[in-house]
């Protein structure tokens, strides 16, 4: 089962897992947090495959007892994402995406055949660490709402291995990128933005760090953290590099050929400064290692961008 299988990772994950034989039941609520359009085209692209069962459901509607019954592997992306938007009034929504849902998910679990939960923590857990890279035993001290509810769920992961053998695993990934990326986050609109000579904003002065990670060294360590040995565990899955923003400005200009527009805005509350994941932990136990450096991956992304607005007139 793949929660949010018409999401940006869950759909990466779900075509690899179709590829390789496997039969795959997705359940996605098909919200509104950005274009629900992108989302149905990536299900109608994943149906065209046989072994693909999609539910549109809430996690907190969807018959996942029953579901269950037939699960042997649960990959759970679902969840509102979004460090920057989750203050204020819509906090709800992240409450009962990220923590309700989860925890609706895992007493469905319990009394479920399931071998694994692979839940999909996040860097934003750290909020601004004290030190580089940080290991997992680094205190967790969210900066936005968001990372406590990815948090929070994370906790709950852990209780329920802990108190009724249900067995997860919990991965925080490090802003993730590649084809099929989220239209809110940075790469996507900049890169959209040099092919149109639209204006950008940069959130402060450009100079801070991110261990970005291509999607597809996340869905490799999603199918290693499946098999591990490591109930309750927590791992980081980092890119191997801290990069700074503005860098990244530059090689897009390159991929692109368009020199981009940019704006400097004030940095945005929520926002962690730096992130740089130690991997040591998931290297030694659950041999991950991640294969796409920076360059490769974002010419790999330009490549998809570029061509998905190609295919829609410009502006997918
Ligand atoms: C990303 C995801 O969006 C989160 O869902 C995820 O939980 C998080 O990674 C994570 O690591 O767990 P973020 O690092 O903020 O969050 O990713 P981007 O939206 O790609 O932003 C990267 C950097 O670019 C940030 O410093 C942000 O402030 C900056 N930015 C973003 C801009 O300056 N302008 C923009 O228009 C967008």
């Amino acid at each position: 089962m793949v929660t949010g299988a018409a999401g940006f990772i869950g759909s990466t994950l779900t075509r690899r897992l179709l590829d390789e034989g496997h039969r795959v039941t997705g359940i996605d609520a098909i919200d509104d947090y950005y274009d629900p359009a992108i989302k149905r085209r990536r299900v109608a692209r994943l149906s065209d495959t046989g072994g693909f069962d999609f539910h549109e459901a809430h996690l907190l509607d969807a018959p996942l007892e029953e579901l269950l019954r037939d699960v042997d592997y649960v990959f759970h992306f679902a969840g509102r994402p979004g460090v920057r938007a989750s203050w204020g009034a819509q906090f709800n929504e992240f409450l009962r995406d990220n923590v309700l849902s989860t925890q609706r998910l895992l007493e469905a679990a319990k009394e479920s055949p399931v071998r694994r939960i692979v839940y999909s923590s996040s860097s934003s857990v750290y909020g601004d660490a004290e030190s580089f890279p940080t290991s997992e035993q680094a205190v967790p001290q969210p900066r936005s709402p968001y990372g406590v509810t990815k948090l929070a769920a994370e906790h709950l992961c852990r209780l329920y291995a802990h108190a009724f053998q249900v067995p997860t695993v919990s991965l925080r990934y490090f802003t993730v990128y590649g084809p099929e990326q989220r239209p809110d986050m940075a790469f996507n609109r900049f890169i959209r933005a040099a092919a149109l000579g639209e204006t950008i904003q940069i959130y402060g002065d450009g100079t801070q760090t991110r261990d970005f990670t291509y999607v597809d060294d996340v869905v490799q360590a999603n199918v290693l953290a499946a098999d591990c040995d490591e109930v309750g565990a927590v791992f980081n899955i980092g890119g191997g590099s801290r990069v700074p923003l503005l860098d990244m400005l530059t090689i897009i200009e390159r991929l692109v050929g368009r020199p981009l527009r940019i704006e400097h805005t004030d940095t945005q509350p929520g926002d962690a400064r730096d992130t740089a994941a130690d991997i040591s932990a998931a290297h030694a136990r659950l041999g991950y290692a991640p294969q796409i450096g920076i360059e490769e991956g974002l010419a790999r992304q330009v490549e998809w961008e570029l061509a998905s607005m190609a295919g829609s007139g410009g502006r997918a």
